[in-house]
């Protein structure tokens, strides 16, 4: 009897986890898709073929959906990483419930995934998997551990995917590995919990600032002041507060500069608080490129 009703809860345990994102990611394809998709051959079509995305952890569906004609996207988190066995893959309820994160909030919550992800390449291939990639391999990258290259065609063209688990902080952070990923043709920045706002990342922060030739971003991403002399500015959607951190990270100045733009609202859910603050997506391309 004990057996039945542990097994029972075991099945019932398992078709939750399995229809848990059904539904949400029915929803994300029916309204977040199609706004992604729109905004990224708009707006960034023409911004180079490498897209770097740091404390960017498995999140592929956003640059997969933005950036049009991507060839190689070079993910950072501090999760791990291995090649998988077979696909396509079953993602244990863990791994699920992190996915699920992505598609109803719009990002992954670093300690959900500290807490229950073993490998972030089972996620990374679901999310290929659900937008539909083709020809997917998966090997370790040389000389790194927790470190993975995913090749796969989308939309008809080849391309590459490399994440790495790298620390970016300044205790952590090795500047000589990060010089041979260069060109940064295009950084992203999306739900990066405020970390380049932090000392403790200025280190990275003025590598980044020194080395990249375009950043999309929320306001997680790199602070207005570092970005506004150096870079052209095209603010999409608006910017009033960060959402949940009152009294931190608030940037007044690039507040007042998005008063002035008074853009329409946004309707892409890109980073904390969707529904709650306006959603801001900057666009900040430097004046004069470096190293291209
Ligand atoms: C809130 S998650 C957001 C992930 C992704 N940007 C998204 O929108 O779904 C923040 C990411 O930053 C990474 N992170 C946190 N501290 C870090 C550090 N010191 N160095 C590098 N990455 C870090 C986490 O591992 C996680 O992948």
């Amino acid at each position: 009897m004990k057996f039945k009703i542990l097994l029972c809860a075991y099945l019932l345990g398992i078709s939750i986890s399995l229809s848990f994102a059904g539904p949400l990611l029915d929803s994300f394809k029916e309204k977040q898709q199609p706004c992604l998709i729109d905004f990224g051959n708009k707006y960034l079509q023409n911004v180079g073929p490498h897209v770097f995305y740091p404390f960017g952890g498995p999140d592929v569906t956003y640059p997969l959906l933005l950036f049009p004609n991507f060839e190689i996207l070079t993910l950072m988190g501090l999760e791990p990483a291995e090649p998988v066995e077979g696909y396509p893959v079953a993602l244990d309820s863990d791994a699920l419930s992190n996915l699920s994160s992505l598609y109803r909030r719009s990002f992954f919550i670093t300690d959900q995934m500290a807490s229950g992800v073993r490998n972030v390449a089972t996620i990374i291939l679901k999310q290929l998997e659900n937008l539909g990639a083709t020809d997917i391999t998966i090997q370790a990258i040389d000389g790194r551990s927790n470190a993975v290259q995913i090749k796969f065609t989308y939309n008809g063209k080849a391309r590459m995917i490399r994440y790495y688990k790298a620390g970016l902080d300044n205790s952590q952070i090795d500047l000589e590995f990060l010089s041979t990923l260069k060109p940064f043709n295009v950084v992203l920045f999306k739900a990066a919990s405020y970390l380049p706002h932090q000392k403790k990342f200025k280190i990275f922060r003025n590598f980044i600032l020194e080395n990249a030739n375009t950043f999309v971003q929320d306001s997680t991403g790199i602070p207005y002041e570092y970005l506004k002399d150096k870079f052209t500015l095209d603010l999409h959607g608006r910017y009033l507060m960060p959402y949940k951190f009152p009294g931190g990270f608030e940037q007044l100045n690039f507040r007042e500069y998005s008063e002035t733009m008074n853009n329409p609202v946004l309707d892409i859910c890109f980073g904390y608080g969707c529904k709650k603050v306006p959603t801001n997506i900057l666009i900040a391309t430097r004046k004069e490129t470096v190293g291209l």
